[in-house]
């Protein structure tokens, strides 16, 4: 037997015991001729004692901090005055006999040991602590959130198993699955010019699975795309994917609420109250500005554009839309200009603003609003000390500037409140024109049905249909999308040339999944969770590579293994490439 216990679970239910224990140093003090070692595992650590007279004391002087050790000793209960109450093992410690160095260590870049001994850490640099990953993995918050993140799937598994889900691995070297980003390309070897994609998700696959027969299918899949990274995105991530037949939107909104409430309880020990609540696309717009809204604050959009459309206030009354934000407070010149800055970033021409007082209006745009005081008030329930912030343009350009506006205020004015927000968003537009193509753009893949109530649209205003499309979002992020799905070859080849996409191209791009749909597809629909961002909002982390174990930092680069790197010419040769790169 090598070890008898992990340290970190010793208590005082083993006092009088013998143990032997193996794990790192985090610690080792020398008081008055005793030597203390606080010895470590992935449970936490124990106080190994080491007296003078100890066969244990020659090996234990020299020990450092990291060096991996094996402890024989007995446990005692600890003299009441040293007992230390942050710790589960306070209360008793390990009298050494024997110690073996099984290992020695250099001194680490960082420190590991502050969060074990129950003491606030200071931030470390990223990517020193990315270098290091395999120390920084050994620090207590990034076992704890390796734990969550097993517990999580675990739990997923666990519960979609018990409903009848079965789980497919899909391939990894496939054909471009479309989700709106890059392809990542893996050369041929055997056929220069040739191409293997990364999927960008499993879709195609799962539809296919359906068309199989198997009708409920599950996995925790790695996707790759390659896009701009931001702190909720990762070149390669982890999609919990899941695909239903015979279910609608209905039904799958129903089982992931279940789903989250069941991972919530496992995962967390937190009760998530059901169901969740939904809103469409165009209420999420119209009231908080994005798709995503953050629904742990209020803040919510008044609608003053009827207001303002016979007003003498010309640069309102010609728009589109006029938003209003109400701030319950005094809002100071230099934060209003902030704000404007925010909002312009966003397109907008302007933040305009004015404060309610007792009898009236005061700054910015009050002399506009004074006409209208009485219809002003009552639409956007503002009261005197309040300030108002308007948005005026094109509908869009409007709702988003004045939704960053909104979360940016949210922050500043530490409105943002604690615990777990969950929303689905419902009725997405099917399509989204893209200005610069002239052409119709899916909003979430090509593969999503429109809502059977607005197919005449198609050929008359596609830009109104409607998609049976959802997203799951918790606290302003969008954790999960999904869709019903196209199940009829024809309309499958309608909405490709809806999209610009020629009968050839579908074909040629397509030709095994529109094949595949004329073999009797069942209807059928399903959904992707972001599995690194659900894990990151779980554990409070401030990004997704916080979750992930290897992940790539903020130029998508690995700093451990330094990839990606240049390859040798010969490589290059025998896949038939040249990067145009010197040396490369
Ligand atoms: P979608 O593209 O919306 O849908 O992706 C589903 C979820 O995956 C997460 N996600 C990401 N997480 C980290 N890094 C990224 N680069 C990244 N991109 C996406 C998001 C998102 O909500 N096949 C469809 C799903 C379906 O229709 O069933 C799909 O992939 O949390």
């Amino acid at each position: 037997m090598r070890r008898s216990h992990y340290a970190g679970l010793i208590s005082e239910t083993h006092v009088g015991s013998k143990v032997v224990l193996e794990g790192w140093v985090n610690r080792r003090r020398d008081l008055g001729g005793l030597i203390f070692i606080d010895l470590r595992d992935r449970e936490g650590l124990v106080q190994v004692v080491v007296n003078p007279g100890s066969p244990a004391y020659k090996n234990a002087e020299r020990v450092r901090s990291e060096w991996v050790l094996r402890v024989e000793g007995s446990v005692r209960a600890r003299p009441a005055d040293q007992i230390n109450p942050k710790l589960k093992s306070g209360k008793i410690e390990v009298a050494a006999e024997l110690l073996e160095v099984l290992s020695e260590a250099k001194t680490p870049p960082f420190p590991l040991d502050t969060a074990w001994r129950g003491e606030a850490e200071a931030e470390i640099n990223e990517d020193l602590r990315l270098k290091y990953r395999f120390l920084d993995l050994r620090r207590k918050e990034m076992q704890e959130k390796l734990g969550l993140r097993h517990r999580t799937t675990k739990a997923i598994w666990d519960f979609l198993d018990n409903e009848g889900f079965i789980q497919v691995e899909t391939p990894f070297l496939t054909r471009s699955t479309p989700e709106g980003a890059r392809d990542y390309l893996v050369p041929f070897r055997q056929e220069p010019g040739s191409f293997y994609a990364l999927p960008q998700s499993p879709q195609l696959f799962k539809q296919m699975l359906m068309v199989a027969g198997l009708d409920r299918y599950f996995q925790i899949a790695r996707c790759f795309r390659d896009e701009d990274l931001r702190k909720d995105r990762q070149p390669d991530f982890t999609q919990l994917d899941i695909e239903m037949s015979f279910a609608d939107q209905e039904d799958i909104l129903s089982l992931n609420e279940r789903l989250m409430s069941h991972v919530f309880k496992q995962a967390l020990g937190h009760e998530l109250p059901l169901p969740f609540p939904r809103m469409t696309y165009a209420e999420a717009m119209n009231k908080y500005g994005s798709d995503k809204p953050d629904l742990r604050f209020g803040l919510e959009f008044a609608d003053l554009t009827g207001l303002f459309k016979e007003g003498q206030f010309r640069a309102f009354a010609g728009a589109e839309a006029v938003k209003a934000l109400v701030v319950p407070r005094a809002v100071s010149r230099k934060d209003i200009d902030r704000l404007e800055a925010v909002a312009k970033r966003q397109q907008a021409a302007g933040l305009s603003w004015a404060r309610v007082e007792e009898s009236g209006f005061s700054g910015g745009i009050a002399k506009f609003l004074e006409p209208i005081r009485d219809r002003v008030l009552p639409l956007t329930g503002a009261k005197p000390g309040d300030t108002l912030l308007f948005v005026a343009g094109p509908w869009k350009t409007a709702v988003d500037a004045l939704g960053t506006v909104r979360l940016e205020l949210g922050e500043m004015l530490g409105l943002i409140g604690e615990g777990y927000k969950f929303l689905w968003v419902v009725d997405f537009p099917l399509l989204e024109f893209d200005q610069e193509k002239k052409t119709y753009t899916y909003m979430h893949h090509p593969f999503t049905s429109p809502n059977p109530g607005d197919l005449p649209l198609l050929d008359t205003d596609p830009g109104r249909v409607r998609a049976l499309a959802y997203d799951l979002v918790l606290n302003g992020s969008e954790v999960g999308g999904g869709s019903i799905r196209i199940h009829r070859q024809e309309l499958q080849t309608k909405m490709f040339r809806v999209l610009g996409i020629s009968d050839e191209e579908a074909k040629e791009k397509f030709g095994f999944f529109l094949e595949a749909l004329s073999f009797g597809a069942p209807p059928h629909g399903g959904i992707a969770w972001g599995l690194d961002r659900l894990l990151a909002m779980m554990s409070g982390a401030s990004s997704i590579r916080e979750v992930i174990a290897f992940p790539k930092n903020k130029e998508g680069r690995d700093p451990l293994t330094g990839a990606p790197s240049r390859v040798s010419r010969e490589q290059l040769a025998e896949l038939g490439l040249s990067t145009g790169v010197r040396d490369g």
